[in-house]
């Protein structure tokens, strides 16, 4: 893979169904990933083994991950909040897990009781224990641009947690714009200063499309270096605590772009459009992706 090679982390059947409404059966989710594995993707988010009081639709993931037929050189990282969603995504064999903080102060007071630091403490033993075990771990920092409760998230504070997870043994840190209110400039100068602390090659870029600036972060931050991106198929998603919030932003739209851009991703994009277009009409709505839309407009 050269500098212009972009991977794609698939997270449409993670942080794309977590919020929706519409209950899919666990043979639909097992549809959805091994059609995502035909496209060429390289790493598909699959579940998440997070409490099911707290994410009904995912209550499934054991189910989920047993059904799905994992192929040679993809890989399938599950997200994982503590040592008891860690037992259980072993029980099944994953192989990769994700976890997970936020940048923001007041998002991680309001959200878990604690501090930044004291979220930190809490996924500690999870890391240490995959790292015993041979479990890659990749590590997610929300509210990077912003958040619901302080607004403005300082971008020390980010760097501070990117540095901290990368340091306890992450082998990738997602910077995440988990309510999309992000701009181009303000992603840029993030992913900068996170860069100073933790290698480029480590880093990935998670944006949501809330205000429609997506794909204009994402480019900024390809100028700036990242090489690889998160997105879901179809754009599904959306957070519980920004009115209005849209989804994560396409995959469609991010390897249309790519594509444009004369760089590789290895995705089949007219096998990730049939896929898009398949699950939107499996939740009942219409499709998030510009890209899915123009191609399958009658
Ligand atoms: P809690 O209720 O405070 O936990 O939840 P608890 O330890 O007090 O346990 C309460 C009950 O949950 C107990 O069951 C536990 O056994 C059970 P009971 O005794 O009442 O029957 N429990 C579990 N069950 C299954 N699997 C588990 C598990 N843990 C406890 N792993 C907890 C604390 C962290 C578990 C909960 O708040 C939780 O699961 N939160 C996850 C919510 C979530 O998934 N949020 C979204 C993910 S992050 C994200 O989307 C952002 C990202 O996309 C990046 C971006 O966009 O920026 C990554
Ligand atoms: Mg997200």
């Amino acid at each position: 893979a050269g500098t212009d090679h972009v991977r794609i982390v698939e997270v449409g059947a993670r942080d794309g169904l977590q919020n929706e409404k519409t209950l899919l059966p666990a043979e639909v989710k097992i549809a959805l990933i091994d059609r995502l594995s035909s496209t060429g993707l390289q790493t598909i988010e699959a579940t998440s083994f997070v409490s099911p009081k707290w994410v009904p639709q995912l209550a499934d993931a054991a189910e989920v991950f047993r059904g799905i037929r994992k192929l040679p050189g993809v890989s399938y990282p599950v997200l994982v909040p503590n040592l008891q969603g860690y037992q259980r995504a072993r029980e099944v064999d994953a192989r990769e897990i994700a976890v997970f903080s936020a940048a923001s102060e007041a998002f991680n007071r309001k959200n878990i009781n604690a501090s930044i630091d004291e979220s930190i403490e809490r996924f500690i033993p999870v890391i240490e224990q995959a790292r015993a075990d041979g479990v890659q771990v990749r590590g997610y920092v929300s509210t990077v641009l912003g958040c619901p409760y302080q607004g403005e998230v300082p971008v020390s504070d980010v760097v501070r947690v990117a540095r901290r997870m990368y340091e306890l043994g992450c082998h990738e840190v997602s910077l995440g714009d988990t309510i999309g209110v992000g701009t181009p400039a303000k992603a840029r100068a993030m992913l900068r200063a996170v860069a100073q602390e933790v290698p480029m090659a480590a880093l990935a870029v998670h944006f949501h499309d809330t205000y429609g600036q997506a794909l204009a972060n994402i480019l900024a931050c390809l100028e700036e270096g990242v090489r690889v991106v998160d997105s879901a198929v179809s754009g599904t998603g959306g957070c519980p605590y920004a009115k209005g919030a849209t989804g994560n932003v396409a995959s469609e739209d991010v390897v249309y772009m790519l594509h444009g851009m004369g760089m590789s991703t290895g995705v089949n994009l007219d096998l990730l459009i049939a896929t898009g277009a398949w699950l939107s009409g499996q939740l009942h709505k219409e499709t998030a992706s510009r890209v899915t839309r123009a191609r399958t407009a009658t």
